[in-house]
């Protein structure tokens, strides 16, 4: 199997429906393709883990990086690994509202903290997170 992990910034013009929409096609297409992974979009940026087998991650990846919903795509992270460390999450989480904010940042901090850092995209995904939580 394979991982690869990736930052992007939503173009300005991107909105709730818009997560909305990708969330519901990518829950639908990831489980019919056995990828999973983690979608975090905070302050108007996207970090993204994905995994599954390998052509099928890399040809969802070339889909991605032509999405016109986002730009300054660059990859972080990709490595072979021998079992899905996501393996129930399409996506696990979106931009939170006002008031859970605070709640969400701090869950997200001590998960990253926690989190198993074994493979090079687990460790960029993390540390991205950490930066884009912090960020703002
Ligand atoms: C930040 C971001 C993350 C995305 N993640 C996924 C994903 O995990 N799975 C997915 O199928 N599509 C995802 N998409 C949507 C794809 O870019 C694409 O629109 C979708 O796969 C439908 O492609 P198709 O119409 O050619 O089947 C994402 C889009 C963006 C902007």
């Amino acid at each position: 199997m394979y991982q690869l992990n990736y930052r992007s910034q939503a173009r300005n013009e991107f909105q709730t429906e818009d997560l909305d929409a990708i969330l519901s096609t990518a829950n639908s297409k990831n489980a019919a393709l056995n990828i999973s992974g983690c979608l975090v979009f905070h302050n108007g940026y996207f970090v993204q883990i994905l995994e599954g087998k390998k052509e099928d991650v890399i040809e969802l990846f070339e889909k991605i990086k032509a999405d016109d919903r986002h730009h300054n795509i660059s990859l972080l992270g990709e490595n072979s690994i021998e079992q899905a460390y996501f393996p129930e999450w399409n996506m696990a989480y979106y931009e939170p509202n006002d008031q859970s904010v605070r709640h969400f940042v701090y869950n997200m901090i001590s998960m990253a903290e926690l989190s198993d850092k074994s493979t090079q995209s687990l460790q960029t995904f993390w540390a991205e997170v950490r930066k884009v939580l912090l960020g703002g």
